[in-house]
Formats: structure tokens, C-alpha cells, sequence
């Protein structure tokens, strides 16, 4: 067991609490069942723009960010959906309005076909016990002060038709047992934890409020590469056991693969592609996918030399004041004059899966056969 030193801030827990289901409002709700054939949920045009304000008395709001700028996607029953990109494209922002810990500022989040910007108190205390979330750093939203028991049962102070007062303790410990920690640590805190067995912490206490959905944001990143396996294979047999969906946020597409059945690729605030494991990683199509699919390390001895390398010039432009037209095209190595002025659409041009580049191509750029 490690000693992390670090201490989670206030913000961070208040955060953790909140996607715990932390609501005011009582009573339960009735629920609709999707059909077959409608998504779970679904992302329209989604977007989150953050002012950006200058001025300490008198606050003035001289621009936005655009963390979340149009974001079209769709999660079903029992899927996992790899959400990939560079460092501040705007994943954790997708996660939080998902999980109703950010607003929107526009566009529509859709649980089983309702509105959950038009939901009422009930359902949406309701909605907020079925789409849990897992974070980055475990430690960081896990309350030092609390006692693992504690945290993992958190959540039933406000959903308490879950699980009845009388027998907390052996839910929480068969939760325990469940995720691959010791039932009798139950009095245990955090620090007193490996980053990987927090994790698992965070995982128990998703689980404690029996989610449909799990919005796991790049929940291995922190971990060592040996952890960060174990930690994949068990949110894999747990979404066999209890039938889960989940969004897992990576910034590293070798981390998505194992786990997802689709793969959608942000950049600045937009999916610039998407498509199935095979269509993304077999052809992919837009630059910035194949770019991205080109650092990925390979670990087969035989393959090295047999890989693409795309470096990328320049940094990502601010998403307070992204490039006109296409927003990859200052990194971009095929950009032409079109590509300035015309935002090109999230479609498919006859690769089989839709690119959002105006001169979408499919290139081979890992051989077919790496895991
Ligand atoms: N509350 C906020 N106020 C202002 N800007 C914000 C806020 N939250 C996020 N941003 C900005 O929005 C953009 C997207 O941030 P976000 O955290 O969603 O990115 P990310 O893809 O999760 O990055 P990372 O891989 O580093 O976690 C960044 O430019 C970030 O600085
Ligand atoms: S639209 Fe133009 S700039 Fe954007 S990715 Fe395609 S070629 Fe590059
Ligand atoms: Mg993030």
C-alpha cells in the first residue's frame, strides 16, 4: 500500500459527491425503458462555453472558452464508447455535462429518449443515480476523512431504497469483495490504499448505486501499465455481470482498443471521427486520427519500423479562439484554401465511417494485426 502524500482539494470531492447522486429532493420516480433500438443516450450538438471574464468588482465578459463545441453522439445499451484526444480538447468537459455536473450551453443530452435538461427534480435525481462517474485521480475524489465503508455507502444517504439501513455493511463489503478488495479493509482510509485499489474504491462506490451507465474518465491514466490492466478487466466482467454502458474517456488510443466497441477522436471541442474499433484503427481517415494512431507505441518487436510516423507540428490552438473552418488545419499537413473557411461536416466520404475532413482518406497506419 502506497503513502500518497497529496490531498485531494475541496472541489474535487464536492465534485465526486455530487456525481455520487449527492441531490436535494426525495422520493422515486418512475422510469421509461429504452427500445431496442434507441440509444441509451444521446449527445446532440452539444455544447459548453465557458466565459472568460476579466475585471474583479465589476466582472466583464470579454469571450469564451469553447471546451465542448457541437458534440453529436450516441451511447447504447451495453456499449462502450472510447472518447480519445489531446490534453484539454474538452473530454472532461463531455463527462461532467453527461454526469449533470455542468449545464450545457446549448444542445441536448437524451437518457432513454427524454430530455435530461427538461427533467424534474425526481428524474433527474433518478437519472443521476443511473449515469455514475469514475475520475482520473481516485485519490482526488475520494474524501480523505472518510473511511472506505463510508464512501462506498455515500451514496444510499440519498437513494436509501437501495439498499435498507439494516445490512449497509455486508453490501458494502459483497461490493468490496465484488471490485477485488479486501472486505475486511472496511474501516481502512484512503491513504492507506494503493492508486490502483482507489480506484477500485471509486468503482464499488459507482457500483453501490447500481448505475446503467458509467462515464469513466480516463480512469487508468494514473495507474501503472500492470494496474491499469487489471483495472480494464474489471470494468470489462463488470459490465458482463450487471449489463453496463460506459463512455471511457482516454487521451491514448492503445488504452481505448481493448475496451470499446465504437471509438469517437476529439479535437478542440469537436469529434473529428468516429467509427467502429476496425474502422478507426484499420482505416483511419481524418489527419489527426492517423496522427494520433502514429504515436501510439507498438509493443510487438517484429511490427516496429512497420509503423506510419506522423509528427505533428505546432501546440492546439486556444479553444477561446479556435482557427476558422476546419480546426486542425494549422497542424494540418493536407490543408488547403477550403479548409479556412469551410467547416467540414462530420460525414462519411466513402470510407464507411464519418471524418470531419474535407479531403477524408483512408490510411493504413498501424499493420492490422497489433493489439
Ligand atoms: N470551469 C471552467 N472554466 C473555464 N474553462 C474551463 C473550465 N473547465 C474546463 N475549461 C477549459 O475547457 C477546455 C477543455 O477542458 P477539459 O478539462 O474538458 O479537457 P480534457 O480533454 O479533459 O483535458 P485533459 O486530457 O487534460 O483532462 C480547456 O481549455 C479547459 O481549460
Ligand atoms: S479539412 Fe483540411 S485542414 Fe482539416 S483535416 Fe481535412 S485536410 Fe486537414
Ligand atoms: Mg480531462
Amino acid at each position: 500500500m502506497s503513502d500518497d502524500s497529496s490531498r485531494p482539494s475541496d472541489r474535487d470531492q464536492e465534485v465526486a459527491r455530487a456525481a455520487a447522486g449527492a441531490t436535494t429532493g426525495s422520493g422515486a420516480s418512475e422510469h421509461g425503458g429504452t427500445t431496442a433500438s434507441e440509444p441509451l443516450l444521446q449527445l446532440k450538438n452539444l455544447e459548453k462555453h465557458f466565459p472568460l471574464t476579466q475585471g474583479i468588482v465589476f466582472k466583464k465578459t470579454v469571450g469564451h472558452v469553447r471546451a465542448v463545441d457541437g458534440v453529436t453522439l450516441t451511447l447504447g445499451r451495453g456499449e462502450t464508447l472510447g472518447l480519445v484526444g489531446e490534453s484539454g480538447c474538452g473530454k472532461s468537459t463531455v463527462a461532467k455535462l453527461l454526469v449533470a455536473l455542468e449545464k450545457p450551453s446549448d444542445g441536448q443530452i437524451l437518457y432513454k429518449g427524454r430530455d435530461v435538461a427538461r427533467m424534474g427534480r425526481r428524474d433527474l435525481k433518478q437519472y443521476r443515480r443511473e449515469v455514475q462517474i469514475i475520475f482520473q485521480d481516485p485519490y482526488a475524489s475520494l474524501n480523505p476523512r472518510m473511511t472506505v465503508g463510508d464512501i462506498v455507502a455515500e451514496g444510499w444517504s440519498v437513494h436509501a431504497d437501495i439498499a435498507p439501513k439494516k445490512g449497509r455493511l455486508q453490501r458494502t463489503q459483497e461490493l468490496m469483495d465484488r471490485v477485488g478488495l479486501n472486505p475486511d479493509f472496511v474501516n481502512r482510509y484512503p491513504h492507506q490504499f494503493s492508486g490502483g485499489q482507489r480506484q477500485r474504491i471509486g468503482i464499488a462506490r459507482a457500483l453501490a448505486l447500481q448505475p446503467e451507465v458509467i462515464v469513466c474518465d480516463e480512469p487508468v491514466s494514473a495507474l501503472d501499465v500492470s494496474v491499469q490492466a487489471q483495472v480494464v478487466n474489471l470494468l470489462e466482467d463488470l459490465q458482463d455481470d450487471f449489463g453496463l454502458s460506459y463512455l471511457f474517456i482516454a487521451h491514448d488510443l492503445s488504452v481505448v482498443r481493448h475496451i470499446s466497441d465504437r471509438v469517437a477522436v476529439m479535437y478542440l471541442g469537436s469529434v473529428v471521427e468516429e467509427g467502429t474499433d476496425s474502422d478507426v484503427y484499420g482505416s483511419p481517415s481524418h489527419p489527426y486520427t492517423q496522427a494520433l494512431l502514429s504515436s501510439v507505441p507498438l509493443h510487438e518487436p517484429h511490427l516496429r519500423g512497420q509503423k506510419d510516423r506522423i509528427l505533428l507540428q505546432g501546440d492546439v490552438p486556444s479553444p477561446a479562439n479556435p482557427p476558422s473552418g476546419c480546426r486542425f488545419r494549422t497542424r494540418c499537413w493536407k490543408a488547403q484554401d477550403i479548409c479556412a473557411t469551410e467547416p467540414p461536416a462530420l460525414v462519411d466520404r466513402g470510407q464507411g465511417h464519418p471524418a470531419a475532413c474535407h479531403f477524408a482518406e483512408a490510411r493504413s497506419v498501424v499493420p492490422v494485426d497489433v493489439e
